[in-house]
């Protein structure tokens, strides 16, 4: 299993390349399935999410090529609507091809995702959603069985809570319907008006953009364009983290501010200077120790759960003490104890945690548990003292594109070692 042995104490200097969006790319790809015509997809990041979720939608007999940041798909062949459990537990954004085929084939076999480290990660809006535009749904040994007679209906469609997934699948079946369907309480991150983009470009009718309530009149056929994925502003938010978290100057590059304004607020609460351009934003925290900002996690336009591990290390450091409260996931603190490792003074109680700044991090054999804390985990021995190993890089690898050579391109002393 890969490692990461990193040398702590460089100050991250220069210009790093974002990728395209993780999770702008899986619904985008599930989209896919809706279109008539062949389709391009550019800017796709190349990640094992990406890789398992082309895989998925191969299998079900879509002609799909991807080379370098292209994903080229034809769906006017697919020959089954099954989605397996083998490939859906790996990446549990599978079930957004739920929505897709129900819509376009009236039926569709789909593997329920598996919890993950973070949370039990439940499908029930997704469901709640089809089912109020007519679907019958099954859940039987492991799989949801969702059929409709004829085309699905539009509806009224009112979520509990804001769901990002449960948002996409159900756009992505009610462009297909018959009639009008309302989605009231829809989230409104980016990576949604990125889908809804490329929904109208093939030929939906979509309103509502960008706000919490969407309103979809059903077409009866989609065709395919040619479209490129947003950039991904949770691995920009990452590597602007690495800057202050070495009191450092990184340049963010085709990337976009307006995707994480209310990240950019926090940077510069903790005394970073933020310099914001079209397409790049630079964050210089040369000669300053950050100032730990306290911070609640909500959806967009607020702060993003994404981004909670990553300054949550920032703060571990910081001048002073902050809260640090998690709504969005219930089980989203596995960093704490690997950072506790390395020196971090952070107090858990349920879904808060008070973390009390320390002057320096000290190398510490630690361990992955799950994305985003891996990135946390790479923060902190980017700026302990001597060397850290961290195991279970593979968690880093689905959401961080070239991760080693962007980080090496700072000047981080990082490298990859298999055990
Ligand atoms: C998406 O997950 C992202 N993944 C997550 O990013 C992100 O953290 C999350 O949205 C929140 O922004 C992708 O886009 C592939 P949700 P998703 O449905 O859609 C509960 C990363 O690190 N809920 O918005 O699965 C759920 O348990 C990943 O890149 C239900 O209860 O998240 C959670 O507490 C991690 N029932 C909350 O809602 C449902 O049917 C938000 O989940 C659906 C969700």
């Amino acid at each position: 299993m890969d490692k990461f042995l990193i040398t702590g104490g460089v100050t991250l200097q220069g210009e790093v390349r974002i990728s395209g969006a993780k999770n702008a790319a899986l619904p985008l790809l599930a989209a896919m399935i809706l279109a008539e015509t062949p389709m391009t997809l550019r800017n796709v990041p190349n990640l094992m999410d990406v890789n398992t979720l082309v895989k998925l939608i191969a299998g079900l007999g879509v002609k799909i090529n991807y080379q370098g940041d292209t994903v080229t798909a034809d769906a006017s062949s697919i020959d089954n609507q099954f989605a397996p459990y083998e490939l859906v537990k790996t990446m549990r954004a599978s079930i957004l091809v739920l929505g897709p085929l129900l819509a376009r084939y009236g039926h569709a076999q789909v593997s329920l995702p598996g919890g993950c480290a973070i949370g039990s990660r439940p499908v029930d809006q997704h469901l709640k959603a089809l089912e109020a535009l007519g679907a019958q749904i099954e859940v039987e040994a492991g799989y949801v069985h969702a059929k409709v007679d004829g085309r699905l209906k539009g509806g009224e469609v009112i979520f509990d809570m804001v769901t990002v997934g449960g948002t996409e699948n159900i756009l992505m079946a009610a462009v297909l319907a018959d009639g009008v369907t309302t989605i009231r309480n829809a989230a409104r991150e980016p990576e949604i008006t990125d889908l809804v983009h490329m929904l109208i470009k093939m030929g939906a009718k979509i309103d509502g953009i960008d706000t919490d309530t969407l309103v979809v009149t059903g077409v009866e056929h989609l065709n395919g364009c040619e479209y490129a994925v947003v950039a991904d502003r949770i691995e920009t938010g990452s590597y602007l983290a690495a800057a202050a978290m070495t009191g450092g100057c990184v340049k963010t590059t085709h990337t976009d501010p307006n995707l994480l304004e209310a990240v950019l607020e926090k940077f510069e609460e903790m005394g970073a200077e933020v310099t914001r351009g079209d397409d790049w934003i630079e964050l210089d925290m040369q000669g300053k120790r950050p100032k730990a900002v306290s911070f609640r996690t909500l959806p967009h336009p607020d702060f993003p759960t994404d981004m909670q591990a990553q300054l949550m290390a920032v703060n571990a450091i910081g001048r002073g003490f902050a809260t640090v409260s998690e709504t969005i996931f219930e089980n989203r603190f596995m960093h704490v104890p690997e950072l506790s490792r390395m020196g971090a003074n952070i107090q858990v109680e349920g879904n808060d945690a008070v973390v009390t700044g320390v002057e320096k991090l000290s190398a510490a054999p630690v361990m992955a548990t799950d994305l985003r804390a891996s990135f946390s985990l790479v923060l902190a021995a980017l700026a302990a003292e001597g060397e850290t190993l961290i195991d279970r890089i593979y968690h880093i690898d689905r959401g961080y594109e070239q991760i080693e050579e962007k980080l090496q391109g700072l000047g981080a002393k990082i490298k990859r070692v298999s055990s």
